[in-house]
Formats: C-alpha cells, sequence, structure tokens
C-alpha cells in the first residue's frame, strides 16, 4: 500500500513497484495527487490518512503486507509559515497510519524521509551519522516520524527502512511530473513559460559560484531506491536509514545554465537576497544504500532536467526567442 500514491513521487514509486510485480494499491487524499497518475487496474483509496480507521479497513482489504508511506506536505516555507498543519499531516498523520498497521496486521514500512533532517551541514558530503539538526519544521516533523517508527517497531515488532530523499526532481515520463510550486527545478520552468526571469535566492554563499549546492536526484533514481528496498525488507534485510542521493553536487547557477542549454531558452534570472534557512551545500554520502541495498544513482542532472522540461514546454505561454 503506497500512502500518496497519487502524487509527484508517490505514483513514480507505484510505478516501479508495479514493474518489480507487486500487488499495490494507493491511499491518497488526492489534495494535491490525482487519479490520472496511476493505472485503471491500480486500486485507489480515496481518503486522508488521518482517518485511521478507513487506511485500517483499506489496509485490511487489500491485504497489506507493506505500506510505503510516502503521504506527507514537504514545502519547507510552507512549514515554518504553518507548523502546526505539518505537525498534524505529517506528525499525526504517521501515528494514524502507525495504528492502522498495528490494528490490520501489516507489519512492515517503508518511510519517506529526508535530507531535510540533517539541517544545514557543513559542506562535506552527509552521512546516516552526520548530527540532524532540522532546520524548518518540516525537517522536524521527519525526524519525528523516525523516531516514531523506530519505537512502535520495538513494542509491535515492526520492519522498517527510512529513505532520506535529498532534492528530487526531473519525471519518468511527462504526465508524471511535479506540477507544484515549491522546489527549484519546476519553479525555473513555471518562470521561463510565463516569460519571467527565475530568481536566484543568494550569490553571496561560501561555494564555488557563491549560489547553494544541492544534490539533485531524478525521482525515477528514487524510485528504484524503493523497489531495491522492499525487494530487501521481502528478503529479510535489517530496518536502517539509508540516504537517497548521488554524491554530487550542482549549484543553482549551474542548474541555470544546464536548463537554458538544454531548453534552448536564453533566459535571465534575477538574483534576490537569501532565503532563510538555506544550507550553502547539502549533498548526500550514499555509499550506505549502495553496500547494503546494491542501489545507486543511474541519472544526471541533463537527464533530470530534460525529462522535466519535456512536461514544461508543450505548455509555454509567452514564445520567447531563442
Ligand atoms: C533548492 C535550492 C534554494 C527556488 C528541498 C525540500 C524538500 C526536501 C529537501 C525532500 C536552494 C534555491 C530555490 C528558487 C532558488 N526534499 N532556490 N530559487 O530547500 O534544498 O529542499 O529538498 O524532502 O523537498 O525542502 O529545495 O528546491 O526549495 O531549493 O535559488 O526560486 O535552490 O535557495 O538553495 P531545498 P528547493
Amino acid at each position: 500500500m503506497v500512502t500518496g500514491g497519487a502524487g509527484y513521487i508517490g505514483a513514480h514509486v507505484v510505478q516501479a513497484l508495479r514493474r518489480d510485480g507487486h500487488d499495490v494499491a494507493v491511499i491518497d487524499d488526492l489534495s494535491t495527487g490525482s487519479r490520472d497518475r496511476l493505472t485503471n487496474d491500480t486500486p485507489l483509496f480515496p481518503c486522508s490518512v488521518l482517518d485511521t480507521e478507513l487506511v485500517t479497513d483499506s489496509l485490511r482489504a487489500h491485504g497489506s503486507e507493506l505500506v510505503v508511506h510516502v503521504a506527507a506536505k514537504k514545502a519547507v516555507e510552507q512549514s515554518i509559515a504553518e507548523p502546526l498543519m505539518y505537525y498534524r499531516e505529517n506528525v499525526i498523520g504517521m501515528h494514524s497510519v502507525l495504528t492502522a498497521m498495528v490494528q490490520a496486521g501489516t507489519r512492515k514500512m517503508l518511510f519517506s524521509s529526508s535530507a531535510a533532517v540533517y539541517g544545514t551541514s557543513t559542506g562535506d558530503l552527509v552521512d546516516e551519522q552526520a548530527d540532524t539538526a532540522p532546520a524548518s519544521p518540516y525537517g522536524w516533523t521527519k525526524l519525528m516520524c523516525e523516531q516514531m517508527i523506530r519505537d512502535t517497531a520495538v513494542a509491535a515488532g515492526l520492519d522498517w527502512m527510512a529513505l532520506r530523499y535529498f532534492n528530487v526532481a526531473g519525471a519518468a515520463d511527462p504526465g508524471l511530473a511535479d506540477r507544484g510550486e515549491n522546489n527549484l527545478i519546476p519553479k525555473v520552468f513555471r518562470a521561463i513559460c510565463s516569460g519571467v526571469p527565475p530568481q536566484i535566492f543568494g550569490d553571496s554563499y561560501p561555494t564555488r559560484d557563491g549560489t547553494c549546492i544541492r544534490d539533485y536526484i531524478h525521482v525515477a533514481d528514487v524510485a528504484d531506491a524503493h523497489a531495491a528496498a522492499v525487494r530487501g525488507m521481502s528478503g529479510g534485510a535489517p530496518s536502517a536509514i539509508y540516504n537517497i542521493g548521488t554524491g554530487s553536487g550542482t549549484s543553482v547557477l549551474e542548474v541555470m545554465h544546464t536548463a537554458r542549454r538544454i531548453t534552448g531558452r536564453d533566459f535571465d534570472w534575477d538574483v534576490r537576497p537569501p532565503r532563510a534557512g538555506d544550507s550553502p551545500a547539502v549533498v548526500a554520502d550514499a555509499a550506505k544504500i549502495r553496500a547494503g541495498l546494491g542501489w545507486e544513482s543511474r541519472y544526471d542532472l541533463d537527464d533530470i532536467i530534460g525529462s522535466a522540461w519535456q512536461s514544461w514546454s508543450s505548455r509555454i505561454e509567452i514564445p520567447l526567442a531563442r
């Protein structure tokens, strides 16, 4: 059962698990997800993860052996403005899903966690032993959820894995693209399509070109990591936390130049003041999952930006000069 399986990342996870031969069903409240991201033969239980009884009934009806819990709110800035909504949706949501799992007898959980649990980093590669010091309510919700899983696993005998996503982008096909407004790459395309310059939040950071560095990971790689984790859990692999990243960093300026090259659009950008809470550099050390599950990323930034652009280029409202 994939919660949030009708969303951007969830739908890619559903596709990867179906390809691996699993009998996948989805719980989604369709607040940001949509049914058209799922195949017609994928059962959808349209409910909120907060509705514990409906989640329990759905797990029982589908005979779920494992929950992939992706459903969550994930916009850092929004979490700062609306912390109580984030604690309700992400933390009480996790409480509800774990309660339903115990009631339904579903004993395995794969959790969608985040690099946001690490907070500001020193600029070196971040491994799973790094200090966790979330810089936002969003990051705190993910860290609290990891602890809730650990404690419930001890009390109720669950097997679990938590995957800490770094910066997820791209699309396995145009129909599954990120239609959100929160993250850099969709915001760059939205700006290009509406003919306004995208913004760079700060260009005086202590990095190679002054702009922030992140580990952009293709959503198809992220989905494959979930399939590898489910295979591992089905094969008795121990409960664990894994970073999901490429291990290499890209600056915002490098994203802009790559987007110019790939889209063929000679757009400019506006440099704005730095955004509160941003770390100069957050890049994954992805060695642990390679050793533990045999997974590593396959796609690079060109694949990410090229695949994401495919879903946007058909929506250009104001054709820009080539
Ligand atoms: C990336 C970089 C911005 C927009 C995300 C999310 C969350 C989590 C971790 C999974 C930053 C800069 C952005 C813009 C810009 N992933 N930027 N102009 O903050 O790294 O974190 O990944 O849980 O999804 O919190 O992602 O895409 O907001 O920003 O210059 O218009 O791009 O300053 O350096 P972030 P982001």
